[in-house]
């Protein structure tokens, strides 16, 4: 038997995909004022189905889990009537697509909640820096801690989310935003969790939330259905944990016993998305932890790609930043069709202007 490369199928869980190319999700800030997906989405993720699977930008779970302008949501009707037209597209051209769900947390602004209340959190830790708005910069505020007996409703959002995603949107599963500083990754790490009741302290409070997530999303939708993504080395977001190889390793070891279609892992291989040196690399071991299907991501080209999936280190390998400007992406790897580079400008918000725009090659 061959090893297999980028263009071997492969199924993930209840999801079959044509090649080990996957879309990595990427917040484009296309959606209207109101949140609802917009045709010019339709026509970007249809470009995109070539890829062996799709995973769409994060998209909100409730209408206080935003925290840019112009993200999708998928928590109400017409949110699911909007994405529908975009899954149809997407698989009317034989493609798969899964929705991201998040919820930002502490990344966000009294200016995208409902009656300008304060973001939530695990607890009142403003990050550092400052946020984009589409007015200007603005410092981050400080969140407002969660109280406990308002966690069950958060769970709950996420399960009710990925349910009109599947069935009423139409998505072959979904993708739980664990990584980058979001909310489920503000419960985990210990430099924004502070809590003292079941949520925080030891690693395995910390990991409660994830796992009660994806237990109730698993029990709506299949865990064959569901996939969950974690950075356990990120720092985007002023996050930082003090023993980040325990808490992962726990956590990738309870994930375990779902059957999940797929943990999704930011680690790049070198350059900037890579750890420091003295940084302790943690994929080849949340790699050797996870009994299901392992996909990486991080500042892959078609060599480096094609070297994990031979050597075991990946099953499945996602490309974020290549398949903005290179809606064919699978087939310029395949014939090694050089990459055109996106304009940083046009990344997000704005029109079919560096979005929709990139031809595929002639
Ligand atoms: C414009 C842009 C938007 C992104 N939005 C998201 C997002 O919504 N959710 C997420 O998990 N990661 C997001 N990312 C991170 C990418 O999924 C990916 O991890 C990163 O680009 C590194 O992979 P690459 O080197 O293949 O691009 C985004 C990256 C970019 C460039």
């Amino acid at each position: 038997m061959s090893l297999p490369d980028l263009f071997t199928p492969v199924r993930l869980g209840a999801i079959d995909l044509a090649n080990r190319i996957v879309m990595a999700p990427m917040t484009r800030s296309r959606a209207g004022t109101d949140t609802i997906p917009t045709p010019v989405m339709e026509q970007y993720y249809a470009q995109r189905a070539g890829a062996g699977l799709i995973i769409s930008e994060a998209t909100q779970i409730s209408d206080d889990a935003q925290g840019y302008p112009n993200t999708p949501g998928v928590h109400t009707p017409a949110h699911a009537a909007a994405w529908r037209r975009v899954t149809d597209a997407v698989h009317a051209r034989g493609g798969r697509i899964v929705v991201q769900l998040w919820h930002v947390g502490r990344i966000s602004h009294p200016m995208f909640q409902p009656g300008g209340a304060l973001p939530v959190a695990p607890s009142a830790i403003a990050a550092a820096g400052e946020l984009y708005t589409g007015e200007g910069m603005k410092p981050f505020p400080t969140p407002r801690a969660l109280e406990t007996h308002e966690i069950p409703r958060l769970v709950a959002a996420f399960a009710d989310a990925a349910r009109r995603a599947v069935v009423e949107a139409g998505f072959d599963g979904v993708e739980l935003h664990a990584a980058n500083g979001y909310l489920i990754d503000q419960f985990l790490r210990d430099g924004t969790n502070h809590r003292t009741d079941a949520y925080g302290g030891s690693v395995e409070n910390r990991a409660r939330f994830l796992l009660e997530v994806t237990e109730a999303v698993s029990a709506a939708i299949g865990a064959d259905r569901t996939g969950v993504r974690l950075s356990p080395n990120g720092t985007f977001n002023d996050m930082r944990d003090s023993n980040p190889a325990a808490l992962f390793t726990h956590v990738v070891g309870a994930l375990n016993r779902f059957g999940l279609a797929f943990l999704h892992v930011i680690e790049g291989l070198d350059g900037p998305m890579a750890p420091a040196p003295e940084v302790e690399r943690l994929a080849p071991l949340l790699r050797r932890t996870f009994t299901g299907p392992f996909m990486i991501n991080g500042g892959y080209d078609r060599a480096t790609a094609d070297r994990a999936l031979a050597d075991g280190s990946a099953d499945v390998v996602s490309f974020g930043v290549p398949f903005i400007a290179n809606p064919d992406l699978p087939t310029r790897l395949r014939d090694g069709t050089p990459l055109a580079q996106p304009d940083r400008a046009t990344m997000y918000g704005g029109d079919e202007r560096g979005y929709t725009d990139y031809p595929a090659a002639a």
